[in-house]
C-alpha cells in the first residue's frame, strides 16, 4: 500500500491536458508577466469571494509583507499573531520591522478569543489566521478590532472558498491574504499570493507596493519592491479554479466519511465545523495523546500524514518569546493530519479508516 499525504503528480489527464494547452497558449502570446491572464483571475476571484479588489503577488508570504507595509505598519508597531501557524504569519511582522506579539489559540488552533489581553499601546493590528481552513469567528473579531482602533489582516492562506454570513474568508478585515502554493486548495504550480481589500486607496497602493511603487513605467511613487505574479502561475491557477468547487465537493465528501467511520474510536478529538460553509476542508488534523505512535504506524502500512505544526512559532529560535500557549502546544503534540484531497481513492479512503481502526484495537 502506498498512500501519499499528497502527491500532486497524481492530476489527471484530462486537467494535465487543459494545463499544457495553457502553457502553449501564454508560450505563443509571449507575455510573461502582467497581461490578460492576470486581469482575468483577478476578475474572477473578486467575483466568487465577493470582494471589491483582488491584487495578485507572487506568493502569500508577501501579501502579508504587502498588507503590513500598505498599513503602514512597521517599527516601534506591535501586531497580535496565533502561537500556531505556519511561519509567514509572525515572519512578514518582523520583515517590516514591527513585533509580533504571539497569543494562545483554543484547542482547534484558531486565536483564543481574549486576544485583548495582550493589546498595549503599541498595537496596531491583529492577525486572524483561518488555520487548516476553519475561519476564526470574525464578527466577533471585528468588533473587537474596531473597538481598539486595530486594523484587522486575515491569514486566509488556507481558507480560500471558506465563507462566514455570506462573506468570505480575506474580505472582512482591511486586508486578507491568500496563498496559492501548489498544496493548497485552489493551487498554482509554483508560487502565488493574493490580497484582498474592500478600500480602494489601500488596493492602488499594494499594487503600488509589489511593482517598485510604479504607476506607470519609469514612475516610482513609492519605495516598493518586485512581487508581480508570474503570468505562467495565473494562467495554470485559471485553469485551476475551473475544477475549485468540484474538488471541494470531493475534499467535505472525504471530511464526512472519515468523520462518520472514526467517530467510536474513543482516543481520537475529530475536527470540529470541517463540514461547515466556514470551512474549506484544507487539513483534516485529528487529536489523540498517541500521535506519533499513530504516525509511526501509519508510515509502516504506508500511509502518508503530516503534521501542522510540530512547534509553536514563540518557541522558535527567530522568536523566542516567553508566554501562556497551552493550546498550542497541545495540538502540536496531539495533531496530526490524515490524507484528505480529491486526489484519493475512495478504496484508499477506506483503507486509512481500517488502519487507523487497526492501531486503535477498534
Ligand atoms: C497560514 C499560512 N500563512 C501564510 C502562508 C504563506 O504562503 P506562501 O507559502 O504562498 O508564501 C501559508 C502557506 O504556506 C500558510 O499556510
Amino acid at each position: 500500500m502506498n498512500i501519499p499525504f499528497l502527491d500532486l503528480s497524481r492530476m489527471d489527464e484530462s486537467l494535465k491536458k487543459r494545463l499544457k494547452e495553457r502553457f502553449s497558449t501564454v508560450l505563443e502570446a509571449g507575455i510573461f508577466s502582467g497581461g490578460k491572464e492576470v486581469e482575468t483571475f483577478e476578475k474572477s476571484v473578486s467575483g466568487f469571494l465577493r470582494s471589491a479588489y483582488s491584487i495578485a503577488c507572487a506568493n502569500g508570504t508577501d501579501a502579508l509583507e504587502l498588507a503590513l507595509r500598505g498599513l503602514e505598519i512597521g517599527p516601534g508597531d506591535e501586531v497580535i499573531v496565533p502561537a500556531l501557524t505556519w511561519v509567514s504569519t509572525a515572519e512578514a511582522v518582523v520583515m517590516v520591522g514591527a513585533k509580533p506579539v504571539f497569543w494562545d489559540t483554543d484547542e482547534n488552533g484558531l486565536l483564543r478569543e481574549d486576544w485583548e489581553k495582550v493589546i498595549t499601546p503599541k498595537t496596531k493590528a491583529v492577525i486572524p489566521v483561518h488555520l487548516y481552513g476553519k475561519m476564526v469567528d470574525m464578527k466577533s473579531l471585528m468588533e473587537k478590532a474596531k473597538r481598539h482602533h486595530l486594523f484587522v489582516i486575515e491569514d486566509a492562506a488556507q481558507a480560500f472558498g471558506a465563507f462566514q454570513n455570506g462573506k468570505a474568508a480575506g474580505t472582512w478585515g482591511e486586508v486578507g491574504c491568500l496563498s496559492f502554493y501548489p498544496t493548497k486548495n485552489l493551487g498554482a504550480l509554483g508560487e502565488a499570493g493574493m490580497c484582498l481589500t474592500q478600500n480602494s486607496e489601500l488596493s492602488t497602493k499594494i499594487r503600488l507596493l509589489l511593482n517598485h511603487g510604479q504607476p506607470l513605467r519609469d514612475q516610482h511613487e513609492l519605495i516598493g519592491r518586485n512581487s508581480r505574479i508570474d503570468t505562467l502561475q495565473v494562467a495554470f491557477l485559471n485553469v485551476m479554479l475551473e475544477d475549485f468547487l468540484l474538488n471541494q465537493k470531493m475534499r467535505k465528501r472525504i471530511a464526512e466519511k472519515y468523520l462518520t467511520a472514526l467517530s467510536d474510536i474513543p482516543e481520537l478529538t475529530l475536527p470540529s465545523g470541517i463540514l461547515e460553509e466556514d470551512h474549506n476542508a484544507h487539513l483534516f488534523v485529528i487529536q489523540t495523546e498517541k500521535r506519533n505512535e499513530l504516525k509511526d504506524f501509519l508510515t509502516q502500512k504506508g500511509i502518508g500524514t503530516a503534521i501542522h505544526y510540530p512547534t509553536i512559532l514563540p518557541e522558535m529560535k527567530a522568536f523566542s518569546q516567553a508566554g501562556e500557549f497551552d493550546n498550542s502546544r497541545i495540538l502540536v503534540h496531539r495533531g496530526l493530519s490524515l490524507p484528505m484531497n480529491s486526489y484519493l481513492k475512495k478504496e484508499e479512503v477506506s483503507l486509512i479508516i481500517d488502519t487507523v481502526h487497526s492501531f486503535f484495537g477498534a
